[in-house]
């Protein structure tokens, strides 16, 4: 009985391991997220506008990311809306939990755009982002619906909840300081605080600024994740065959230097929640340029982080 159950395990495991959903990704990858193909599977596109706080813009991306969720997905992904009103501007953080648990993995991407300079559309800043958190949240669905068998020893055993977030107002309203950024972020970490929420989260891992054309170096800046770091950069390699890589997890410049990027991650990181920052530096040439637009964006590569990060939540949720 006890031998049968190991062995049962064993197989779910190694089978799960070598699936390597490479047939989900090939048949979802390029209607998802590519940039010629306008249509209902598109979670690029929507991205393509302004989404200042506040504005009718924010409300309608708000409202995109509402339905998929609700209309698009086949399981039960609960709504947290944490909306509040500062400086005379609405700022709404989106976060959707599929499963609880006694911890939790963040995935998280700020939607909003910056007001100035006018017409800025913020494609990898983090429009893009935000798309591959949608892709990584269809895919965890399909998985929690036709392989749940396969994740439930995962998800029962390790007991591992997952968040993805959506978070209003990072940038600044005017000119970037302490006070005047990541609105959003400030205003969720507090209020998870109040929850006793932050504790349990396992690691935070926020996208930024991903998807230029550029091949631009996304490092290792902190030391507590850099075991996560490597995870990924060994699923990038498998993935990259070679080519284009943007993580090295033998580059330790970063690391050393400590934490030096100011983000998202800042009020989590500061309450000691462990930090998995995704983002480029050099920030791409286009960084709150008007040119940081979708004919700037680079398909291939968005879709790379895609998988990338679908299979990093498989490796997490089983590590
Ligand atoms: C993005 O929007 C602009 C302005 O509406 C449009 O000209 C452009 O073709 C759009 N890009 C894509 C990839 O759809
Ligand atoms: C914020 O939203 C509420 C409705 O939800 C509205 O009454 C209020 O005027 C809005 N405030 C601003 C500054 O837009
Ligand atoms: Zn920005």
């Amino acid at each position: 009985m006890m031998l049968g159950l190991v062995i049962l395990l064993w197989i779910s495991v190694v089978f799960a391991e070598n699936l390597n959903f490479c047939a989900y990704h090939r048949d979802n990858l390029r209607r998802s997220l590519s940039l010629g193909s306008p249509g209902p599977d598109n979670l690029l596109l929507p991205f393509n506008g302004t989404r200042i706080p506040g504005s009718q813009e924010s409300i309608d991306i708000q409202i995109f990311i509402k339905e998929f969720f609700g209309e698009k997905l086949s399981n039960d992904w609960s709504l947290e809306v944490d909306s509040f009103e500062e400086k005379g501007y609405n700022f709404t953080n989106l976060v959707f939990t599929p499963f609880n648990g006694d911890t939790f993995l963040v995935l998280a991407a700020h939607y909003d755009t910056k007001i100035e300079p006018k017409g800025f559309i913020g494609a990898t800043d983090s429009g893009a982002s935000c798309a591959i958190l949608l892709y990584v949240a269809k895919f965890l669905d399909q998985i929690l619906t036709s392989d749940r068998d396969l994740l439930n020893p995962w998800l029962l055993g390790s007991n591992v909840g997952l968040k993805i977030v959506f978070f209003d107002g990072e940038e600044a309203l005017e000119y970037w300081t302490a006070e005047d950024s990541i609105y959003g972020s400030k205003h969720l970490a507090e209020k998870w605080k109040n929850q006793g929420l932050l504790d349990r989260i396992d690691l935070f891992v926020l996208l930024d600024l991903l998807g230029s054309q550029e091949q631009l170096p996304v490092h290792s800046y902190h030391r507590s994740s850099h075991a996560y770091y490597e995870v990924l950069s060994d699923i990038e390699r498998v993935i990259a065959k070679g080519r284009d890589r943007s993580l090295n997890p033998s580059e330790l410049q970063y690391l050393m230097k400590g934490p030096f990027l100011d983000d998202d991650h800042r009020p989590f990181y500061e309450a000691g929640v462990s930090v998995l920052h995704l983002i480029p530096f050099p920030f791409p040439s286009v960084w709150h340029k008007l040119e940081d637009n979708f004919e700037n964006l680079d398909e291939t590569k968005i879709q790379r982080w895609a998988v990338m990060m679908s299979e990093f939540v498989v490796k997490f949720v089983n590590s």
